[in-house]
C-alpha cells in the first residue's frame, strides 16, 4: 500500500462497481470517504460492505453537483485521491434523456475538479469505458488508440471527461489523473452480500440473464444472431467485478506519477452471448430460456480489450474466471431476489 495516499474519496460508493471497491480499499487500510446521492443505489450496499471488511468508511449521502454539499466534504477531510465513479450509466436512456447524462456526469465532474483544486487534492481515478474507442477502432483495443465517434450521450460523456481531466492535468502538471477504461465487469462478490442491483428491467446481459434464472423475467432475447462471429451473437470482454475493484487498488500505485495514465481494464479476451448463456448452465444447472431476435441498436459485433499495458504498469491483470463470475452473479441473486432491501 502506498502511505502516503491514505485517504480516498469514492463519489458513487454505494453503486454496483463502487461498493465493491470500498470492501477492497477498507480491506487494504485505507481510510475511505464514500458519497452517493443514491440515485441508482442503496446505503444497505454500503453497510454490507462494512460488514464484509470489518471496517467502517465514512459515508455522505449527497450529490457531487451540489457544491456547497462537497465543500463540507473536502473541509473535514485531507482527502489524497479522489476515486471517481458516480455518474449516470444508461446507454439506451442517455439517448432519451441527453440533459441528465451531461448535466450529471460532466457538470457533476466539473464541480468536483472545482473542488480538487480549491482543497489542492491533484488526484483522481476516473471510470472511463471502452466505449470511448467508438465504432470504428479495430480491435484489440489499445489505449494508444485515438478516442473514436461517440455512439451515443452516454459515450459522449466519457469522452468529455476524459478530455476534461487531459485539459487540467495540462494546465496544472502538478495532478495525477488515472483514467481506467473499464470493459463488461460482471459478477458479484462471491459472499452473495453485494452485487448488481439494476432498477427496473435490466439492460445489460448479466442481470438479465439472472433475472430470467430466477424467474422474475420469462425469456432472455439475444440481441442478434447474424453477426460475423464465431456463433453469430456478439462479443464482449467480460471481467469479474472484483477484479476490476482490484485495478483500483493498483492504480493508485500509479498515482505517484504526474501526468495522465489511460489503462484497459479487461481479460483480454472476448466472449459470445451464448457462450455466456451456456456457461451459465453448466455452471449453476439453471436452463435459460432465450430467443435470438433482432439487433440491438448501436452495439457493435465484438471487441476486447488488449489488456498488457495494465499489466505491466500496474501489476494488474484479471485472474478470476468465467465460471466463477457466473457463479457469484447467481449466488448473489439467488440471495437477493430483489436486490437491496
Ligand atoms: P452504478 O449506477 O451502480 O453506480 C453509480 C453510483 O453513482 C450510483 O450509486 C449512483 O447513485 C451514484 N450517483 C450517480 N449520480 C450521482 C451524483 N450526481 N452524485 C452522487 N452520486 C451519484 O454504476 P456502476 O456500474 O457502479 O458504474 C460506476 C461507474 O463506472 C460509472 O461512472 C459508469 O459509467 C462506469 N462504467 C460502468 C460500466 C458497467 O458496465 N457497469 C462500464 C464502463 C464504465
Ligand atoms: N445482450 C443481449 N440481450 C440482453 C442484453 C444484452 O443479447 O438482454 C447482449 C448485447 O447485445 C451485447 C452483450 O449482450 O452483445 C452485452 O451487452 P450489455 O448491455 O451487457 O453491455 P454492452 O457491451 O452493450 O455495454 C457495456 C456497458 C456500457 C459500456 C460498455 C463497454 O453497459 O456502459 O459495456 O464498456 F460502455
Amino acid at each position: 500500500m502506498n502511505r502516503q495516499l491514505n485517504s480516498i474519496l469514492v463519489t458513487g460508493g454505494a453503486g454496483y462497481i463502487g461498493v465493491h471497491t470500498l470492501v477492497q480499499l477498507l480491506e487494504a487500510g485505507y481510510e475511505v470517504i464514500a458519497v452517493d446521492n443514491l440515485a441508482n443505489s442503496s446505503i444497505e450496499a454500503v453497510r454490507r460492505a462494512e460488514n464484509i471488511a470489518g471496517k467502517r468508511a465514512t459515508s455522505y449521502i449527497g450529490d457531487i453537483r451540489d457544491a456547497d454539499f462537497l465543500d463540507q466534504v473536502f473541509a473535514r477531510h485531507a482527502i489524497d485521491v479522489v476515486i471517481h465513479f458516480a455518474g449516470l450509466k444508461a446507454v439506451g436512456e442517455s439517448a432519451q434523456q441527453p440533459l441528465a447524462y451531461y448535466d450529471n456526469n460532466v457538470c457533476g465532474t466539473v464541480t468536483l475538479c472545482r473542488k480538487m483544486l480549491k482543497y489542492g487534492v491533484r488526484r483522481i481515478i476516473f471510470s472511463s469505458s471502452a466505449t470511448v474507442y467508438g465504432s470504428d477502432a479495430p480491435v484489440p483495443y489499445l489505449e494508444t488508440m485515438p478516442r473514436g465517434k461517440p455512439a451515443n450521450p452516454y459515450g459522449a460523456t466519457k469522452a468529455i471527461i476524459e478530455q476534461l481531466l487531459t485539459d487540467i492535468s495540462g494546465a496544472s502538471p502538478d495532478w495525477s489523473v488515472v483514467l481506467l477504461r473499464y470493459f463488461n465487469p460482471i459478477g458479484a462478490h462471491p459472499s452473495g452480500l453485494l452485487g448488481d442491483a439494476p432498477s427496473g428491467i435490466p439492460n445489460n446481459l448479466l442481470p438479465y440473464l439472472t433475472q430470467v434464472a430466477v424467474g422474475k423475467l420469462a425469456q432472455l432475447t439475444v440481441f442478434g444472431g447474424d453477426y460475423d462471429t464465431q456463433d453469430g451473437t456478439c462479443e464482449r470482454d467480460y471481467l469479474h467485478v472484483m477484479d476490476l475493484a482490484d485495478a483500483h487498488v493498483k492504480a493508485l500505485q500509479a498515482l505517484t506519477d504526474v501526468g495522465v495514465h489511460i489503462y484497459n481494464i479487461g481479460t483480454g479476451k472476448a466472449l459470445s452471448v451464448l457462450e455466456i448463456i451456456n456457461t451459465f448452465t453448466a455452471v449453476t444447472g439453471q436452463a435459460i430460456p432465450y430467443t435470438i431476435g433482432p439487433r440491438r441498436a448501436g452495439d457493435l459485433p465484438v471487441f476486447w480489450a488488449d489488456a498488457g499495458k495494465a499489466r505491466k504498469e500496474l501489476n494488474w491483470q484479471a485472474s478470476r474466471s468465467l465460471e466463477q463470475m457466473l457463479a457469484d452473479a447467481w449466488r448473489w441473486q439467488q440471495q437477493n431476489p430483489e436486490g437491496y432491501p
